[in-house]
């Protein structure tokens, strides 16, 4: 974990290590707005953030959707990045802000949101960054970390490593579909995190002292390769699961052909070079730290994902017979 700041006498490690909370670190109010609430790890920030009895407002471009999804204890709101008009009733009498970058958004739009944000007395941000943002400075995640920084905002980068769900997201198909882990990472390893834990982190960041000004390497607690990853698979799946390590060009051609947007393949084929390179291993202890327990573990997210990972049942096979 990093401290972003190092005012005198600002006590910002507290929470953390037991120290006693100054004035400055207190929560003063509840109101949470949740962007991305719809996604990986704002939907289970709300369900968090609802366990503590925290109103949450929920910002999403279709409320009516969301309002399906999690009921009535929280507040809805229509919201666009792309649309500022939406802005003012999202932002009113708010406390706390979860922000993430949704990769379709620029980065102008959110840093003119985080402006207005702190225009209207906003307190805290949790910010939903990328692992080795401080290292990628034009990557949009860092530029808008650099923004946040330059705000009155107190600030919680949230900086995650590659997300466990893109197994059972972008990846799933091929897994379902023909028992392969599909991805062009060679024997690099990925230090995955459970999108859940990063939720879970925000929320204990957005609600309790201690967590302002800091920002958290956010991994789970092992550096796997693909390799290991077939291995749990098959192992908890009760059947054979491999890992096909397809050239990049390959691997490129075949989300083209599933219909993947250009832009999302051009991203993961650079994610994976770098996983190739050796780059994405490292683990940190920062989930425990915050959370006062480890992460959770790649095995027991497939474990609790195994049906979403069950075989496409009316799959045909080689001879022609479909499953039953
Ligand atoms: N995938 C990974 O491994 C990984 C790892 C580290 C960090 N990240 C970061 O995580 C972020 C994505 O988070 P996620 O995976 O939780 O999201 P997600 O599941 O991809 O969902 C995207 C969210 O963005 C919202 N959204 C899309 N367009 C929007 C717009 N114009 N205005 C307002 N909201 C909009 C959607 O909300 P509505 O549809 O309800 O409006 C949805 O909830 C990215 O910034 C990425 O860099 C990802």
């Amino acid at each position: 974990m990093t401290n972003l700041t190092s005012t005198p006498g600002d006590d910002r490690s507290a929470g953390l290590e037991g120290g006693a909370e100054t004035d400055g670190d207190r929560i003063t109010s509840d109101r949470v707005l949740v962007t991305g609430a719809t996604g990986r790890v704002g939907g289970p920030l709300v369900t968090d953030l609802l366990e503590r009895s925290v109103t949450v407002r929920i910002a999403s471009r279709d409320p009516t959707g969301a309002r399906e999804r999690f009921g009535e204890t929280a507040e809805y709101v229509e919201f666009d990045l792309e649309r500022p008009e939406t802005w003012g009733a999202a932002l009113a009498d708010v406390d706390g802000l979860f922000l993430l970058f949704p990769p379709s958004v620029g980065v102008r739009p959110v840093r003119e949101f985080v402006d207005a944000a702190e225009r209207v007395g906003v307190d805290r941000i949790g910010y939903l960054s990328i692992l080795g943002a401080e290292k990628l400075p034009i990557l949009p995640p860092r530029r808008i970390e650099n923004h946040i920084a330059r705000t009155d905002l107190a600030a919680t980068f949230l900086r995650a490593s590659y997300f466990m769900q893109n197994l059972s997201g972008i990846h799933r198909p091929e897994i379902v579909g023909r028992d392969e882990l599909f991805v062009p990472a060679g024997d690099g390893s990925l230090s995955f995190v459970d999108a859940r834990d990063v939720a879970a982190v925000a929320a204990t960041a957005l609600t309790e002292p201690g967590h302002r000004n800091r920002a958290y390497d956010l991994t789970g607690p092992a550096a796997l390769d693909f390799h290991e990853v077939a291995e749990v698979f098959s192992e908890v799946l009760a059947r054979p699961i491999t890992y096909a390590d397809p050239s990049r060009l390959a691997f490129a051609r075949h989300m083209y052909r599933r219909g993947v947007p250009h832009s999302l393949v051009a991203f993961m084929t650079v994610e994976y070079s770098v996983v190739r390179l050796g780059f994405s291993g490292r683990t940190t202890g920062d989930v425990e730290a915050v959370l006062g327990r480890p992460p959770r573990s790649l095995r027991e997210f497939v474990s609790d994902e195994a049906e979403t990972f069950q075989r496409d049942r009316e799959r045909p096979t080689s001879t022609g017979v479909t499953h039953s």
